[in-house]
């Protein structure tokens, strides 16, 4: 028996990091799952991986800014394996860096339409698919930077602060129709999103003793909570905030090194990591 047995599973940003380590636990778990990311061959490699996990699996492309892309999206799954259950909104970039002062209105924009508009179309238009379905659980990866200044980018943090709101409006506004409403604030996570694996770079250790369970984050550390928020063990819980940071926040006045001001002497825009050249 699996934890999500009979489930069917949409999962934004699945082609790499929490994504895809996502999807292939809920394949081991059960569900059927669609892929979906810009990123066409780490989507496929996901779908594989999750077969061999024994689960059904499609690929979707999908640009989550998309109003057009992430209709196709659910649309996708209702086609394919019949309805919706869960939706985990979890796709997301570094977007604009630098001063705000230096941050273009472009930049800024690409930012929100990526990390909070996508959020917004994922819960839009998983709605009436999951009210067919007597309910569903909606999840979304936000971030610690949504919940203080200074542990990201501005525009980023903006952004993750606004998905943390949304998921306390989302869950109040849909719980009579029985879908559950939560968000993931992750921690440092070894993931490519920087454009190389924390682990692999020079701050590596420094990364492991930011937080008082002395690793960095894994995937599957996420994945575990994705997993617990998708499945009916958590059938009293929405409008929440989960923490998965090894205790970054318990202790986060002490944590001196990513400060507002460090932050600012980046520039540019960084996008999607499987576009990042270095
Ligand atoms: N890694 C961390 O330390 C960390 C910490 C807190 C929050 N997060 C958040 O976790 C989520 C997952 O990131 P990750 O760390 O696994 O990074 P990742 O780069 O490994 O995965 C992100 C995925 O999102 C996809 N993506 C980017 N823009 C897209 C778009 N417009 N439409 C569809 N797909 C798009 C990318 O192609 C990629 O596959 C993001 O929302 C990120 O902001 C990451």
């Amino acid at each position: 028996m699996g934890r999500l047995d009979n489930k069917v599973a949409v999962i934004t940003g699945a082609a790499s990091g929490m994504g895809r380590a996502t999807a292939i636990r809920f394949a081991a778990e059960g569900a059927a799952i669609v892929v979906a990311d810009l990123n066409q061959e780490g989507g496929e490699s996901t779908v594989r991986q999750c077969r061999e996990n024994g689960a059904r699996a499609v690929f979707q492309k999908t640009d989550v800014a998309s109003e057009a892309d992430v209709k196709a999206m659910i649309a996708r799954a209702v086609s394919e394996f019949g309805r919706l259950d869960i939706t985990y909104n979890n796709a997301g970039l570094v977007g604009a860096l630098g001063p705000l002062e230096e941050v273009t209105v472009e930049e800024w924009d690409r930012t929100q339409a990526v990390l909070l508009r996508g959020v917004f179309l994922g819960i839009k238009h998983s709605i009436a698919p999951m009210r067919q379905a007597g309910g569903g659980s909606i999840i979304s990866t936000a971030s610690i930077a949504g919940m203080r200044g200074g542990f990201g980018p501005h525009p980023y943090s903006a952004a993750k602060a606004g998905v943390i709101n949304l998921t306390q409006c989302a869950a109040v506004e849909f719980a009579k129709d029985r879908i559950r409403v939560n968000c993931i604030c992750p921690g440092g996570i070894d993931t490519p999103i920087m454009g190389r694996r924390a682990s692999e770079s020079s701050g590596a250790e420094a990364q492991a003793h930011a937080q008082p369970l002395q690793r960095i984050g894994q995937p599957e550390d996420i994945a575990n909570m994705a997993l617990f928020l998708a499945s009916d063990e958590s059938e009293w819980i929405t409008g929440t905030s989960m923490l998965v940071d090894g205790g970054f926040m318990a202790r986060a006045h002490s944590f001196g090194r990513m400060t507002t001001a460090t932050w600012a002497n980046f520039k540019g825009y960084v996008g999607p990591s499987f576009e990042i050249k270095s």
